[in-house]
Parts: structure tokens; C-alpha cells; sequence
């Protein structure tokens, strides 16, 4: 599908895989990083089954994000069900890979479309391993060995219930939730041996050991090149697909969507039980 990642496989029962099938799949992401189940109309009950059978589907650590009855499930929706918001509208816009923020980030994810808006809507990746392996020697010398602050401050999404607070005390209920943590800016995937990046522009913030000019240049200037429109990929959706991709691997974003437009897409993360970094 792309030059460095992504496949795409054709419809079939994924609720009557065995185990060695399983094992298939999880091995064909880490190999394509990304992969497209097309023509799956699974049931949420399905849908959490096979999560389970990948690994361990974490809860999002913000309850609003929740499918009211699964809270496996983050709900990515500007569509109310019987007058209630449900889920947050609008996630994601910005480069990520998710939990990166988290002490222990998550191994993969996957999102299903529920609503499909008219017009296209998506999801956009960049290959990290490829972006690693393309750095000049003065930006690996730079990241190489040293860690940098992930921390999701900057897209805490206010909510119905701030209002009348104040910006401070919201930062610092945040702050309390979730402190950021400093991450290796270098990972070595625990199956393939590869080498991947480690930043993005929506959760990197800061550099160890580096004045606070020196680390904002050395970012910006890995963000501007790992970004480059050559090296995104875009994947728009279609009904039945579910997309499944390694965060080690992979940083991504919501695509643009066209204003006013209904979009609702069921998302879960889990643990494959293998440690995130294996340097
Ligand atoms: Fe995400």
C-alpha cells in the first residue's frame, strides 16, 4: 500500500481465528506496522473479545472518553446518542503515538469507524524506524542515548464541567493526573531488532540535559523533517475497516475532516506483554 509500511487484508471471520492465527496477526503488524482489516462489522462485544485475545486492552485514564458500557473502548464522536454526548469529539489532530506520556506507552492500537462522515476522514502515519534510519549523523549524534519529556498538557480538552475554573487549576488537576515522563528518544522494537524514533510534535516538549533553546531548535528540526508530506501516510476510511498498528513504530494523527460533518470511531489500545523499548 505505501513504500515502507501497511497492508491490507481481505475480508474474512476474525472471531474464528485460533490462536496461531492470532499470533499471525500480531506479527504481521510488527512487520507492516500497520494493517487494514477491511469488510469487519463486528459487534463492541466482538470487537473487545479479539482486543483480548491480542492482549490487554487498557482503559483510557480519562473516564470520559469511555463507551458508556465498555470502558475498553475510547470514543472519538461528535454524535450525541439520545441527547447525551458521548466520548470526546475532535481527537487527536496532532502527531502522537498513544500513552507516549505514560510511564508505560501502548503497544498498539486499534480504531474502527462506527459513524463515517461524508467527505473523506482518516488516519495518518509516519514511519518511525524509517525516519530514524534517515537522520544526518549531527541529529543522531543528538538523539541518540538521551531521553525527552513526553507530555499531553498542551491537548487536555476542556470540559463541560470546567466551566467557571479556572485555566490554572484545570493545568494543575492535569498535572497531578498525568506529570509527563521522559522517554528514550531512541527504541529498539522488542520483535524485529529495528530501530525507531521516539518524539512527536504533540506530546515531545522537552530535552534532557539540554538549555531550554537548544532542545525547542532540536525538536523543531526533527519534527519539520520526520513530517515531510513524502513520508505521511494516509489512510481514508471505509465501512468495515478496522485499523490495528504498532505505536512503537508509528507516530500518527486524525486526517482533516470537512466541518459539520457526523464522525464517530471506536478505538482500543492493549499491551502485547512485550516490554516497549528493548535496548
Ligand atoms: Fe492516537
Amino acid at each position: 500500500m505505501f513504500e515502507t509500511f501497511a497492508a491490507e487484508v481481505e475480508p474474512f471471520d476474525l472471531a474464528s481465528l485460533d490462536d496461531s492465527g492470532i499470533e499471525a496477526i500480531k506479527q504481521l503488524v510488527y512487520e507492516q506496522k500497520l494493517v487494514v482489516f477491511r469488510g469487519q462489522e463486528l459487534a463492541d462485544e466482538e470487537y473487545i473479545a479479539f482486543a483480548r485475545r491480542l492482549g490487554r486492552p487498557e482503559p483510557y485514564f480519562q473516564e470520559h472518553y469511555h463507551h458508556p458500557d465498555h470502558p475498553e473502548i475510547f470514543v472519538s464522536s461528535n454524535v450525541p446518542v439520545n441527547g447525551q454526548k458521548v466520548g470526546v469529539a475532535g481527537t487527536g489532530r496532532f502527531w502522537h503515538s498513544d500513552y507516549s506520556f505514560m510511564e508505560e506507552p501502548l503497544s498498539m492500537t486499534m480504531i474502527r469507524p462506527v459513524v463515517l462522515p461524508e467527505g473523506k476522514r482518516g488516519t495518518c502515519f509516519i514511519d518511525m524506524e524509517l525516519a530514524y534510519r534517515e537522520l544526518p549523523e549531527h541529529l543522531r549524534q543528538a538523539v541518540e542515548g538521551r531521553r525527552s519529556l513526553h507530555d499531553a498538557r498542551n491537548y487536555y480538552k476542556v470540559q463541560p464541567g470546567d466551566v467557571d475554573r479556572a485555566i490554572i487549576e484545570l493545568v494543575e488537576e492535569f498535572h497531578a493526573l498525568s506529570p509527563g515522563v521522559w522517554q528514550p528518544m531512541v527504541l529498539t522494537h522488542p520483535v524485529s531488532g529495528e530501530k525507531a524514533l521516539f518524539v512527536s510534535r504533540g506530546f515531545t516538549l522537552d530535552v534532557e540535559g539540554m538549555r531550554h533553546e537548544e532542545a525547542q531548535a532540536l525538536l523543531t528540526e526533527l519534527f519539520d523533517r520526520i513530517e515531510r508530506p513524502e513520508r505521511v501516510y494516509v489512510h481514508d476510511w471505509a465501512k468495515g475497516d478496522l485499523l490495528m498498528w504498532d505505536n512503537r513504530s508509528l507516530i500518527h494523527r486524525a486526517a482533516e475532516q470537512a466541518p459539520g460533518q457526523k464522525s464517530c470511531s471506536y478505538r482500543i489500545s492493549l499491551y502485547d506483554g512485550l516490554p516497549f523499548d528493548a535496548a
